[in-house]
């Protein structure tokens, strides 16, 4: 498929270029602060899985001229964001926190977002799992450098045990939203949590827990679910914990499922390419005849 191609088939994708922004998924953190208002009155934020960075530039723009300061950190390399800290590293590594905290000089954050997404393999099943333990390390992340009250913002993918994670979440945060932006496809299992009112469990220090690289069977016993995990998953079964679900964005912003009528004849260049895609790596790797297709 061309990118003039696809241009024309995705409104968001064609937008996203037009008004500078490096991916259509800007639209989605633009949507969702539509309805949730947290644009407004942050000073430290934190950009999880920031490449190439629509969500930075978002943070950035919309709070413009005020004193803030914006951390992303990605695997990839990212290019300079005007006003944005980046970062390179993996967000499941303990000393990650420890870089982010130091940008901050050792205050917390208001607010923690993350766009995570691992490869896709195509099954499922193990996609799933993966996206949820990207999840995980955020919200590990994120409880170990947002303040009291503050707010965590994240992808998910609305599986099957994802009342499990609502239940887990409940424990954090006094309100928990699975939200939709009309940017992101209906057809797709994509949401994003919206946990509001950070509350930090008494006595639990996330830093330490973080650097005792304990289980995720740890953590979760440390989060005051005392029973072990598999007996919380059929738990779940019963005890279903249902977030609300919200629709984000005006009505009048575009449908992404939607097929509109475009007579655009020219496609546009991307804003931003990225720095160092996984793509090249494999290419060289092509190249050098270690990997044939
Ligand atoms: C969908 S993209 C994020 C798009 C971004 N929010 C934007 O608006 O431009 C997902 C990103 O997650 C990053 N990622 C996946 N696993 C990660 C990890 N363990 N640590 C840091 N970044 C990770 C990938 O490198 C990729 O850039």
């Amino acid at each position: 498929m061309g990118k003039s191609s696809k241009d024309k088939r995705d409104k968001y994708y064609r937008k996203a270029k037009e008004e500078g922004w490096r991916a259509r998924s800007a639209y989605k953190l633009l949507q969702l602060n539509e309805e949730f208002h947290f644009l407004e009155d942050f000073s430290r934020v934190v950009d999880l899985c920031a490449a190439p960075g629509s969500w930075s530039q978002v943070l950035s723009r919309q709070t413009q001229g005020r004193d803030r300061t914006i951390v992303s950190v990605d695997l990839q390399p990212m290019a300079p964001i005007p006003g944005v800290t980046t970062i390179q590293a993996d967000i499941t590594h303990p000393t990650t926190v420890d870089k982010i905290l130091s940008e901050f000089g050792g205050h917390q954050a208001d607010l923690v977002v993350s766009d995570g997404a691992p490869d896709v393999t195509g099954l499922h099943d193990l996609d799933e799992y993966v996206q949820a333990q990207l999840v995980f390390s955020a919200l590990q992340l994120a409880t170990a450098v947002l303040r009291t009250g503050g707010t965590f913002i994240a992808k998910i993918f609305r599986g099957r045990d994802i009342e499990l994670m609502y239940a887990q979440l409940g424990r954090l945060f006094e309100t928990v939203t699975c939200a939709k932006p009309r940017s992101s496809r209906g057809s797709s299992l994509e949401a994003f949590i919206v946990c509001q009112n950070y509350v930090p469990r008494a006595g639990w220090d996330p830093l330490e827990l973080l650097k005792a690289k304990g289980s995720t069977q740890e953590y979760f016993e440390k989060l005051g679910l005392k029973e072990p995990l598999d007996s919380q998953l059929q738990a779940v079964e019963e005890v279903r914990v249902i977030a609300p679900f919200l629709a984000c964005g005006d009505l009048s912003a575009y449908d992404s499922d939607a097929t509109y009528v475009d007579t655009t004849e020219y496609s546009l260049d991307p804003v931003r390419s990225p720095v160092a895609p996984p793509y090249k790596t494999a290419l060289d790797l092509k190249r050098q005849g270690v990997i044939r297709r």
